[in-house]
């Protein structure tokens, strides 16, 4: 079976810290609330560094703990939904800061599955274009850019951050994934983007009457959908991606999960039957960052022992879209 070697890990959060006693002070809330409805204590917030910094960030580190030189990476897929600029895509600005100029450099947008979509992408680049030999894969998020401070059931959830990976393709390591999408949701959790408004537009009637209406360029989430879908895709996303291989999700050593909300998490665990154990957490201190949850996490594991050589893992996701994606593979 072909899999991923990762040979390098790399993460990178701004120094601010929010806890939310703080939040308690801009908005009707308090630490009891949002401490055992999503099990978040602090989040990290951006001070002004852009997107992009955070990302070149985490990649310089991955790509020094892989210890190539960057001229040799062949492809950087960058995850974000807060981008910098409409264009450039923020892997160009990535691949400018790191030294790794000539490579395919390319943005995605699948929102908290993103990571998850861009590890399976890049592996499957390895394997077809024998002339890349290492794929770097970042995710950068600042949640804060689209986050309304004046809304508490959104705002006490989101932080920034970012984290990246270097990879090889490796002929005797197992893989295995299993990725969607279900857009007759894509409703309930959204971010308006502008609007053509050119000085020949005459019709200002609302085109799409299945989205919310509104101008707001601030994150709307219908919170309940949202934990729902959440709650039956997490565990059909780590059953469906290990029966591809054969094996059940008793079989994983470590399940890396989207850092969306404890109690998420802790219904999964019971629906599959796994103990908490096997799931890593560190949204305590994180919040939900994205797409770049995922990998925090998966850095935060490789840092602290959880996971190690040879075990078998799952990363998974789930967000806006609606998408969805897990991934098994031998670390
Ligand atoms: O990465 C994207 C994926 N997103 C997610 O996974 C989010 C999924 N959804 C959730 O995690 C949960 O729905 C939330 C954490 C967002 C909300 O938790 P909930 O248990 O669904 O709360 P709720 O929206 O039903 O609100 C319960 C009550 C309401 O008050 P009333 O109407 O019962 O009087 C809210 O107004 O809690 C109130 N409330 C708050 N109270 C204190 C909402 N936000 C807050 C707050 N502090 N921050």
């Amino acid at each position: 079976m072909t899999g991923v070697n990762i040979i390098g890990v790399g993460k990178y959060v701004p120094d601010l810290i929010v806890t939310n006693d703080m939040l308690s002070e801009i908005v009707d809330t308090n630490d009891e609330w949002i401490t055992t409805r999503t099990g978040i204590k602090s989040r990290h917030i951006t001070n002004g560094e852009p997107t992009y910094h955070l990302g070149a960030m985490a990649a310089k580190e991955a790509v020094q703990d892989a210890d190539i030189d960057p001229k040799d990476i062949g492809i950087i897929i960058v995850t974000t939904i807060t981008n910098d600029f409409s264009t450039p895509s923020v892997s160009c600005l990535i691949q400018r800061e790191i030294g790794a100029i000539g490579s395919l450099a390319i943005d995605i947008n699948c929102a908290c599955s993103g990571f998850v979509y861009a590890f399976d992408m890049a592996k499957r680049y390895l394997e077809t274009d024998k002339d890349i030999k290492y794929a770097l894969v970042v995710s950068a998020e600042e949640l804060s850019k689209i986050t309304d401070y004046t809304d508490r059931s959104t705002c006490i959830l989101f932080g920034d951050g970012a984290a990246a990976v270097v990879l090889e393709l490796n002929d005797n390591k197992m893989f295995s994934s299993y990725l969607g999408a279900d857009g007759t949701g894509a409703e309930f959790l959204l971010v308006r983007s502008y609007q053509s408004e050119t000085p020949f537009t005459t019709n200002h009637d609302r085109f799409d009457d299945k989205m919310p209406d509104g101008n707001s360029h601030y994150l709307f989430q219908n919170g309940k959908e949202v934990y729902k879908f959440a709650t039956k895709t997490l565990p059909s996303a780590v059953i469906n991606s290990c029966e591809k291989i054969g094996i059940t999700p008793a079989d994983l050593d470590l399940i890396i999960p989207h850092q969306a909300n404890i109690r998420i998490i802790e219904t999964a665990a019971k629906n599959l039957g796994l103990s908490m154990d096997k799931f890593y957490l560190n949204l305590e201190n994180h919040g939900n960052t994205s797409s770049a949850s995922v990998p925090m996490a998966l850095y935060d594991a490789v840092k602290d022992g959880n996971l190690k050589k040879g075990n078998k893992a799952c990363i998974v996701g789930f967000g806006a879209g609606l998408t969805y994606g897990g991934v098994v593979f031998e670390f």
